[in-house]
């Protein structure tokens, strides 16, 4: 009898700053077994163009609003799948709301990827594609840091930290992360960090 009252699918939300692996450790965490959304590609692939040209012509606020929609979306997915999120995402406090509902009712795990800013920073490198770091990464990347910590930590059931590690062993401390935390086994929320 008890069995029909489990919750529905677990799914893995990924979350951190711009350059933290959320995408490549989301797409190995996944691997072939899982389905595995990337909100920003999501976002792109609905609007049609780029978040670049969504930022430009629309500005923050309404990108922010797409990202509520793509999250919610993925939240409610039939089958449990990784979720990894913009860098921003969870300073929409709809979005943070929604997704401490779907923790709350034992449908999502988040996991917090963190670094220190000058780590992410030489890893965005040169791309061009984030437009909120215009001019100076490193310096933006610092102060997002200080500004969103907050918010990250407002959702995170588990926060792993990634300097001077691979996106491979980045995973790799993910999943056991995951494994203690019982998400494969499908029981309670993991400790929190
Ligand atoms: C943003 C992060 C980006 C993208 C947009 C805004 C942010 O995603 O959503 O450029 O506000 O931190 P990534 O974290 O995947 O780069």
């Amino acid at each position: 009898m008890n069995t029909a009252s489990r919750p529905g699918p677990r799914h893995t939300v990924l979350v951190g700053l711009m350059g933290s692996g959320k995408t490549s450790v989301g797409r190995r965490i996944a691997g072939a077994s899982l389905p595995f959304v990337d909100t920003d590609a999501e976002i792109e692939r609905k609007e049609g163009r780029s978040v670049r040209d969504i930022f430009a012509a629309d500005g923050e606020p309404a990108f922010r609003a797409l990202e509520e929609d793509v999250v919610a979306a993925s939240l409610a997915a039939a089958a449990a799948s990784v979720i990894a999120t913009g860098g921003g995402a969870m300073e929409s406090a709809a979005t943070r709301k929604l997704v401490n509902r779907a923790r709350a009712e034992g449908r999502a795990l988040v996991v917090w990827l963190r670094a220190e800013p000058a780590e992410l920073a030489s890893r965005v490198g040169r791309s061009t594609h984030r437009p909120l770091l215009d001019g100076d990464p490193a310096g933006r990347l610092g102060e997002l840091a200080v500004a969103r910590a907050a918010n990250y930590s407002a959702v995170a059931d588990l926060v792993v930290d990634t300097d001077g590690l691979s996106p491979a062993e980045v995973a790799e401390r993910v999943r056991v992360a995951l494994h203690v935390a019982g998400q494969d086994g499908g029981v309670g929320n993991g400790a929190h960090g």
